[in-house]
């Protein structure tokens, strides 16, 4: 089939290059010029991994194109995905800008009919405002159908996840299945279990489920509170729940809480989108209240560690993004915790594998390391905020010989407890 996807970002670009790996037609659009050029070049403007094969193997089988021309990009398909951002504004509503800006030009440049496919995660009363703007500045009578097909996949793993998803969730207005038959013959190759729904219900589905990962995060980390008090191993107790399948061990570990480009957000536009239908998502709130809760305890912690002071205190820093294996510094707790840093006047030394270019536009006055090694020297103390695997591979002795103390406050329970207070660190997890 003939697809075009607009917005050409983590969401954006994995679709597109896995739908041309299935062998269909697929043109990518974007706003972003520099992105465009450099993408037709072969190279991929975020870190995620085995994107950069699939999008230079369909680029030379030429079943992948890139355009900033919305009307080029457009004019041999009949399927066009949405997937640019939405994110939260200030007070947690989702920001539909970019999704109602797409809308507009798409009416102007349509010739023929199509099927619009929102992929980006929009709240409720998104598309009936989509409806009307594509009426609005459509040139002829030209017919369009409007489907919610929201996206699961998980940056770091997001090829695999597009390849092996969960499931499609497919939502349609009423009596629209013919159009919810092209969709599941476009997604059939995946094989994964397909749900036809309302278009309301495919919006829930997608928040409940974002919703629901952050409530886990939350609830692990008040049991790992809970254990520090207690004296339990929270990683042993999780384990021992994970046992049991009603429980499962998917995002069950604890930490400094949930961060990124859409945990957080979402989890705001759900509690927006509840208080404009009368409704106060008290438990919700309870969940972003607990997470700020974390990112504080973090601090707390290393205060106490430290004497109850952090001015002029040489802090050593690994990992900026909000999970291994992305770039992605977006609403990453790495970030608030270095600027919590800041304002407590310490010297921040950080390093990251992936995120630094990210990161150096974000956070200012804090030193970037180019090696892991190099946020040691003379700190007194590291916190380590991403679980990168070379982080758990770095020789403790090492790390004591570059340390002013040896004291590592480790966030996201990377290291082994015994082996380091074994070796002379005083070493602080979560929960444990
Ligand atoms: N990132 C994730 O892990 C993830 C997972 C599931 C769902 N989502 C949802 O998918 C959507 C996209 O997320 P993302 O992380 O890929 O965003 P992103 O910011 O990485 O990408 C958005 C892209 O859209 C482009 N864009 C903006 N306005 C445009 C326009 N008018 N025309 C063409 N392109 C335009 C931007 O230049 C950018 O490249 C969001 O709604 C997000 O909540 C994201």
């Amino acid at each position: 089939m003939n697809v075009s996807i607009i917005g050409t970002g983590y969401v954006g670009l994995v679709t597109g290059a896995g739908l041309a790996e299935l062998g269909n037609k697929v043109w990518c659009v974007d706003i972003d010029d520099e992105k465009i050029k450099r993408l037709n070049n072969s190279v991929i403007p975020f870190y995620e991994r085995g994107l950069d094969k699939l999008v230079e193997r369909n680029l030379k089988l030429g079943r992948l194109k890139f355009t900033t021309s919305l009307g080029e990009g457009i004019k041999e398909s009949q399927i066009i995905f949405i997937a640019v951002g939405t994110p939260a504004k200030e007070g947690g509503e989702a920001d539909l800008t970019q999704v109602i800006s797409v809308a507009e030009e798409l009416g102007k440049a349509m010739e023929d009919y199509k099927m619009v496919v929102i992929k980006s995660t929009v709240p409720v009363g998104t598309f009936p405002l989509v409806t009307e703007v594509l009426k609005r500045s459509k040139k002829t009578e030209i017919d369009f159908d409007i489907v919610s097909n929201p996206e699961f996949l998980r940056e770091g793993d997001a090829v695999y996840d597009f390849f092996h998803p969960t499931r499609v969730i497919i939502g349609t207005e009423p009596g629209k299945n013919e159009v919810a038959e092209i969709l599941k013959k476009l997604f059939a190759p995946l094989k994964a279990p397909v749900l036809q729904t309302g278009i309301i219900d495919a919006q829930m589905v997608k928040y409940a489920s974002n919703v629901f990962l952050a409530c886990r995060v939350s609830f692990v980390n008040e049991i790992a509170n809970i254990c520090e008090k207690v004296g339990a191993d929270v990683m042993k107790v999780v384990k021992g729940m994970s046992y049991d399948k009603r429980l499962g061990e998917g995002y069950l570990r604890p930490g400094i809480g949930f961060g990124g480009p859409c945990l957080i957000k979402d989890l705001k536009a759900l509690i927006k989108m509840s208080e404009n239908y009368g409704y106060n998502a008290q438990y919700l709130k309870s969940i972003l209240e607990k997470n700020e809760h974390q990112v504080n305890s973090t601090i707390i912690k290393l205060k106490e560690a430290l004497g109850g002071v952090l001015y002029r205190k040489v802090i050593g820093v690994w990992g900026l993004t909000f999970k291994a294996g992305t770039n992605d510094v977006r609403n990453s707790l790495s970030m608030r915790i270095i600027e919590l840093l800041r304002q407590e006047g310490a010297q921040v030394q950080a390093y990251d594998p992936q995120g630094m270019e990210e990161a150096r536009s974000l956070v200012k006055n804090i030193q970037f390391c180019s090696q892991a090694e190099q946020a040691l020297e003379n700190a007194e103390a590291l916190l380590i905020l991403t679980g990168w695997p070379e982080f758990a591979h770095f020789s403790p002795e090492r790390m004591k010989t570059l340390m002013r103390n040896a004291l590592v406050l480790d966030g996201v329970n990377l290291l082994n407890p015994e082996e380091m207070r074994r070796k002379g660190f005083i070493y602080r997890g979560v929960g444990r």
